[in-house]
């Protein structure tokens, strides 16, 4: 009788744990499934590492002396961020960060300035507001994987608001190396 009802006992626990252990197994799955997807959704190891980033005019300077030494001591930009801070007392946040966009290389874009702690050598506006995201380039050195700038660009920040307003309308060569 006891066995009988033992024997009952544990078809009945055996089904439960059964169930449960289904459950769980279910769960890892679902979990190891979940986190597989998030990886390979993950831009780190997405593309194979081809996404171009940002990396700040110093690293430019072992292979572009010239262009650096140039741009460093006679460009506005190399400076700009200062500019900024002098006039930040007088300034909102929001209108603050608004300056960012322009004065900063690449502001809110991915792999972009984010803040002087984070990111410092992002905090003027370098090379890379002319020429693009320079992360693949000075890996492989390959003239291909950097851009040459056209008015175009230039309008991104010299936008025609302001050129009116300051009567100032860069060439294409200016303000450079
Ligand atoms: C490892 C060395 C190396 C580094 C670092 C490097 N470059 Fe270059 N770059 C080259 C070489 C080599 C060329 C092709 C020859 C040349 O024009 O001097 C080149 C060419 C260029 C060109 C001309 C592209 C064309 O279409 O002709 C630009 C613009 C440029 N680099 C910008 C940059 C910028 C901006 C950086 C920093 C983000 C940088 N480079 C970092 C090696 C480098
Ligand atoms: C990301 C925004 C941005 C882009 C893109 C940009 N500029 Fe500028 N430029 C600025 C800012 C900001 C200043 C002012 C810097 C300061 O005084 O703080 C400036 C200043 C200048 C000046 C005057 C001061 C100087 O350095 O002699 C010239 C000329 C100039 N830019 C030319 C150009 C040209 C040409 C292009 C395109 C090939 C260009 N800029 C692209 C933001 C930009
Ligand atoms: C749309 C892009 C843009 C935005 C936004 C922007 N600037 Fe500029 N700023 C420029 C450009 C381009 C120049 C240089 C040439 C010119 O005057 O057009 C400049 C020049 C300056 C200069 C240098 C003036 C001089 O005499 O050398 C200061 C300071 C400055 N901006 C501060 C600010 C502040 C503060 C903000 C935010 C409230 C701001 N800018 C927002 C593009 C911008
Ligand atoms: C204000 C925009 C601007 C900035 C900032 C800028 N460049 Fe350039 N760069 C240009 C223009 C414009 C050309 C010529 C494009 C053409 O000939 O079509 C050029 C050309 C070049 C070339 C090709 C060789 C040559 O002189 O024609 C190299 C290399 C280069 N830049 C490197 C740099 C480096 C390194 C920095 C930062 C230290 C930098 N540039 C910053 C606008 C800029």
């Amino acid at each position: 009788m006891i066995g009988k009802t033992g024997g009952k006992a544990e078809i009945f626990y055996r089904g439960l744990i059964m169930k449960t252990d289904n459950i769980k197994i279910m769960f890892l799955a679902f979990a190891a499934l979940t986190i597989s997807c998030l990886i390979a959704l993950s831009p780190g190891t997405a593309g194979g590492g081809s996404v171009k980033t940002y990396v700040g005019s110093e690293n430019c300077q072992s292979c572009h002396e010239k262009e650096y030494e140039n741009f460093s001591s006679n460009a506005a930009k190399a400076r700009s961020f200062e500019h900024v801070q002098i006039m930040k007392k007088g300034l909102t946040e929001s209108e603050y960060l608004g300056c960012l966009k322009c004065h900063t290389t690449a502001y809110g874009e991915p792999g972009g300035f984010v803040s002087v702690k984070a990111t410092p050598e992002l905090k003027n506006p370098g090379c890379e507001v002319c020429h693009g995201p320079g992360s693949l380039h000075i890996e492989s050195g390959d003239p291909k994987d950097i851009k040459q700038p056209t008015m175009a660009v230039c309008e991104k920040c010299h936008i025609s608001e302001r050129v009116n307003s300051f009567k100032f309308k860069p060439m294409l060569y200016g303000g450079a190396h």
